[in-house]
């Protein structure tokens, strides 16, 4: 069984007042679009064809990387003639599964049901019971329970919006079934627009049995209409992530206060403090332990290393039992060994440290390769841009570089070398030796300090 599915994402989305389209606009980091794209990946889908349309090309352009066909329909008229413009991409398929691109938060589980509970019949609809059904297409059933038509809001009567289960939007039908009744629907509604739900009426007309199936939390159907509700959606995907972290294992101080803007991998009794925003790819292996405060994007932090309080590291790969910040700032490319120390006001790019090597108060260390178990003192710049190049320093094992010291890149300080504080050392320190560009001190004896003058009277 070839399963195509389509994509409606063609909508302005008025209510989102934006020059960005609605299915544009990200959910936990990431387009709206994206996030139903997953979940026709994750069905299996033979093909995707997505419908689009406000915003010209400016979607099928953002979601390039996804392998999917895009159909624009130029003028919006109803989700029957959406669907249709997609029909002549799935002529090859069996079943199409209509889904929604401002529907982020629907499961693979729920869609897959849906197909199952349809595979004896040709048309199938997701439907929902809701307190407050006003908006939505109502499911009209005989004194038996058969399913004969959906009524939209507007075209409802009295007695019809009472009726309290509503059309989510999602249905799976046969290929060549869908193809007919798509061909038969008209406009002449109160919108004026090309319903996709009329085609239950005419699936009964044609001795067409219609099954129904039910997602399992209400959070699953909603739509994003207006920038309130894209904030209500994202608090459900973030308390959903923080969930499934804390069942693999992960202690939260606060699941509430934890941004998932990508994909967090954790090991084993992984800690994190309140207020952490996880931005791309990130890794953290066991017993990695967080303070607050902390912005991690595209890294990989090592077993047993801790990051204190107020930290932003970014492209970064830290070793094992690490320690890091507090007010620590990593940058790509920093890449440190196994239990190197960096302090607060710190910030690395473009660096190795080697294993033990010690970094930590008020530095900034760019361009450089550092070794084992040196120590970089307090104020230590390296002097990496000339103002037009960024050049290279090396420092060797168990260096140890006094406080204040400025390395003008660039530069070489040796084995064992010692660099004294306040030196702006330019040329080779050697291994081993002592090497400092300080001004000798000198006492003056018979200096006074000025005084006031008396006031003329
Ligand atoms: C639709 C259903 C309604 C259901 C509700 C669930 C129809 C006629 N009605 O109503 O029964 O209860 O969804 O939310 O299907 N779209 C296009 N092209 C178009 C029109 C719409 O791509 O020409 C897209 C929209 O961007 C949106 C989706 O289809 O993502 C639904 O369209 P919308 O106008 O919001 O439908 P509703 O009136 O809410
Ligand atoms: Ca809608």
């Amino acid at each position: 069984m070839k399963l195509g599915v389509v994509v409606l994402a063609a909508g302005q989305g008025k209510r989102m007042r934006s020059r960005l389209p609605k299915v544009l606009h990200p959910l936990a980091g990431r387009p709206l679009l994206a996030h139903a794209l997953d979940t026709a990946q994750a069905l299996g889908a033979a093909r995707i064809c997505v419908v689009y349309g406000h915003g010209g090309d400016l979607v099928p352009r953002r979601m390039a990387d996804y392998d999917c066909v895009w159909v624009e329909q130029a003028e919006q008229q109803g989700t029957g003639h959406a669907v249709r413009q997609a029909m002549p991409s799935l002529q090859d398929m069996d079943r199409i599964l209509v889904l929604y691109g401002d529907v982020p938060l629907m499961q693979p589980a729920t869609l897959q049901r849906l197909v199952d509970t349809a595979a004896t019949t040709e048309l199938g609809v997701l439907t929902a019971v809701f307190e407050e059904p006003t908006g939505y297409g109502r499911i009209v059933r005989d004194e038996t329970g058969r399913v004969l038509r959906i009524v939209e809001q507007r075209d409802a009567t009295q007695a019809e919006q009472r009726i309290d289960e509503i059309n989510t939007g999602f249905l799976v039908a046969d290929r060549a079934r869908l193809d007919n009744w798509l061909a038969r629907i008209d406009n002449r509604n109160a919108q004026g627009e090309y319903y996709l739900t009329d085609i239950l009426a005419l699936a009964v007309g044609d001795g067409v049995e219609i099954a129904t199936s039910r997602p399992r939390t209400r959070d699953e159907v909603c739509g994003v209409n207006d920038r309130v509700q894209l904030a209500t959606l994202e608090r459900i995907f973030q308390r959903r992530q923080a969930e499934d972290l804390m069942r693999n294992g992960v202690t939260l101080a606060d699941p509430a206060r934890l941004d998932i803007r990508g994909r967090l991998h954790a090991g084993e009794d992984v800690s994190l403090d309140v207020n952490l925003v996880i931005e791309g790819n990130v890794r953290l292996a066991a017993g990695v332990s967080i303070g607050p405060n902390c912005l991690l994007r595209d890294c990989e932090i090592g077993p047993g290393t801790q990051i204190f309080a107020n930290s932003v590291i970014e492209g970064a790969v830290v070793g094992a039992d690490a320690r890091i910040g507090p007010f620590a700032r990593l940058r790509p490319e920093a890449v440190l060994a196994d239990a190197v120390h960096v302090g607060n006001f710190v910030e690395l790019k473009k660096s190795q440290v080697g294993e033990g090597s010690k970094v930590n108060h008020l530095t900034y260390v760019g361009d450089a390769r550092i070794g084992r178990d040196v120590n970089v003192g307090a104020g230590t710049i390296t002097c990496n841009y000339d103002g037009v190049n960024k050049h290279p320093t090396v420092i060797g094992d168990r260096a140890f570089i006094g406080s204040n010291a400025s390395l003008v890149a660039p530069v070489e300080i040796g084995e064992e070398a010692t660099v004294g504080a306040g030196s702006v050392i330019s040329h080779k320190a050697p291994d081993g030796k002592l090497s400092l560009t300080r001004a000798r001190q000198t006492t003056v004896e018979h200096w006074h300090r000025p005084r006031k003058k008396p006031k003329a009277s």
